[in-house]
């Protein structure tokens, strides 16, 4: 049975769309699975990083994926995520492919963990508990300096 979402449960955003091309495609003529979960991996690896404001993310586990429908040469899809859990080194997200243009789902995973790493390599904690819709998580080496006027010559 599809899972329910709880009425204030945070809403899925929809970041990143991508153009099924040729390269993308199995010996049925549609989408290849092992590109559309590259494509997942690397995104949820980015909101992970934004979230938990820690490069050093790995991915530990994904659910169960059910691909509902397929997607084909030419169309538009676009990749959600939404934060579901924080645990003390670890984030939950849900996933959902959906075509652009119709909304039919082409794809859900239920629960991809991410955990953030030290610099050996064990699990750090984070310390957040809800996810930031701002940029306030960046890592530092990515965090651009407010562009200063140039002096005057
Ligand atoms: C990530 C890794 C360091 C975690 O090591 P570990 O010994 O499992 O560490 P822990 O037991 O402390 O667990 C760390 C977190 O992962 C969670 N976790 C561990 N196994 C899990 C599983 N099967 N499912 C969901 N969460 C899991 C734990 O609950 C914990 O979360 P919390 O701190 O928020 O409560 C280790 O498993 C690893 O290096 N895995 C390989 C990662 C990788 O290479 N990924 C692919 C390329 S990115």
């Amino acid at each position: 049975m599809a899972e329910q979402t709880a009425p204030d449960a945070p809403v899925m955003n929809f970041y990143t769309r991508r153009w099924v091309r040729p390269e993308d495609l199995n010996a049925n003529g549609t989408l290849f699975g092992g590109s559309l979960l590259r494509w997942i991996d690397e995104e949820a690896a980015i909101y992970a990083i934004l979230q938990l404001g820690n490069e050093r993310v790995v991915t530990k586990y994904m659910s169960e994926i059910d691909f509902v429908s397929s997607a084909w040469e030419g169309d538009l899809i676009e990749l959600g995520l939404v934060a579901t859990h924080f645990g003390r080194t670890s984030m939950t997200m849900r996933c959902e492919v959906r075509n652009m243009i119709t909304r039919d789902s082409i794809l859900t995973i239920n629960k991809i963990v991410f955990v953030g790493l030290d610099e050996h390599g064990s699990p750090l904690e984070h310390g957040y508990s809800s996810i930031t819709y701002d940029r306030d998580r960046i890592p530092r080496r990515h965090g651009s300096p407010i562009p200063q006027a140039r002096p005057e010559r």
